[in-house]
């Protein structure tokens, strides 16, 4: 695969990174067994070996259990540490967080430091990579932000930071506080979920060289080959006229509407990293193909208005 540099750092990543949210298989930790933790790990080395080198997590997937699903591939996939980039998030209380509440937002120094030092425990590793913050949390103290992630890379236990479903005013105002750039911002971006074009997040990355990663980018599933909307629900029928286009337009380049679909987000000038989420060996593999798709201006704005589900101006 092509590959990214990330932001102004010296991390490069693959031109589509792997995500790990459902590596556990489940949401619920006390379902996690043996076999789930193996068909986790064999699609995290199908990544790997399909050249995918960005692997994104977070220490509230399945309450810990994707990261450490995660830190057994790692054990297990002979030098895979050292070709890739390690990427996780913490900012979510999880439900045994000393202080309660789980599910609060908590961007405390103390909230960040603890997490960090326990998804390195859980992956097994010295180093996390790329540390994000997963969600703005409303009481954040940007300094103390800023003051928690240089300790942390101090430390040596993060390399570079970055932060997830920030809107740009955000990204400034803790920006200006952080002595290191903040060199990505994690957003749901996919052909149902437009609003970064629009909003002025995107602006914002291509004008301070921040790289966008986008998650979910087939929408949870519904924008992939095999899947569903209801048809018979008036409201879906926008959905349903979306993936009619997206077949058609797949169709004449030959590709699957999974391979259009990452491919319509890899056109855009902010280079953009689709974070694939499946578990499926064989559609990890198919995903990179992607790349290789030269979208016309047409085709791409086409999709755009199906998408939006109205015209442009
Ligand atoms: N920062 C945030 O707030 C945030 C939020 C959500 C996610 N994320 C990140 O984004 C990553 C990707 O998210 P995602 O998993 O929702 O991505 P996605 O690629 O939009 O969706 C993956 C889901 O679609 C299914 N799917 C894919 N192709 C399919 C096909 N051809 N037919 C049927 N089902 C298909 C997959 O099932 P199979 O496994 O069976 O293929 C899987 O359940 C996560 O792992 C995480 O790293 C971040």
């Amino acid at each position: 695969m092509h590959t990214v540099q990330l932001g102004k750092s010296s991390l490069i990543s693959s031109r589509l990174a792997y995500g790990c949210a459902r590596i556990a298989g489940t949401w619920n930790p006390s379902e996690v067994d043996a076999a789930k933790t193996a068909t986790g790990v064999r699609a995290v080395a199908a990544a790997y070996e399909a050249g995918y080198t960005l692997f994104d997590n977070a220490d509230i997937y399945c309450l810990g259990a994707c990261e450490t699903t995660f830190g057994k591939a790692l054990q297990e996939v002979s030098g895979m540490r050292e070709r890739i980039c390690i990427a996780t998030k913490c900012g979510i209380r999880m439900a045994d967080d000393p202080k309660g509440s789980p599910y609060h937002y908590d961007s405390s120094a103390d909230h960040i430091v603890r997490s960090c030092e326990l998804s390195l425990k859980r992956m097994g590793v010295e180093t996390i990579d790329l540390y994000q913050l997963h969600r703005p949390d409303l009481l954040m103290h940007p300094p103390e932000v800023a003051g928690a992630f240089e300790k942390l890379k101090q430390q040596g236990k993060v390399r570079e930071f970055g932060v997830s479903n920030f809107s740009p005013s955000l990204l400034t105002a803790l920006q200006k506080h952080c002595p290191m750039s903040l060199i990505v911002n994690q957003l749901e971006i996919h052909l149902g979920r437009l609003g970064s074009f629009h909003d002025g997040t995107l602006d914002q990355c291509m004008a301070e060289g921040i790289i966008p990663l986008a998650w979910s980018p087939l929408g949870g599933g519904y924008l992939g080959d095999g899947g569903k909307v209801d048809r018979k629900n008036p409201r879906h029928r926008g959905l349903v006229a979306l993936q009619e286009l997206m077949d058609k337009i797949a169709g004449a380049a030959s590709v699957s509407r999974t391979v259009l679909a990452l491919s319509w987000l890899l056109k855009h000038p902010s280079r953009i990293i689709p974070i694939v989420g499946s578990t499926n060996p064989e559609r990890i593999r198919s995903a990179t193909t992607a790349e290789t798709v030269d979208l016309s201006r047409e085709d791409w704005y086409r999709l755009l208005v199906a998408g939006r589900m109205e015209p442009i101006p």
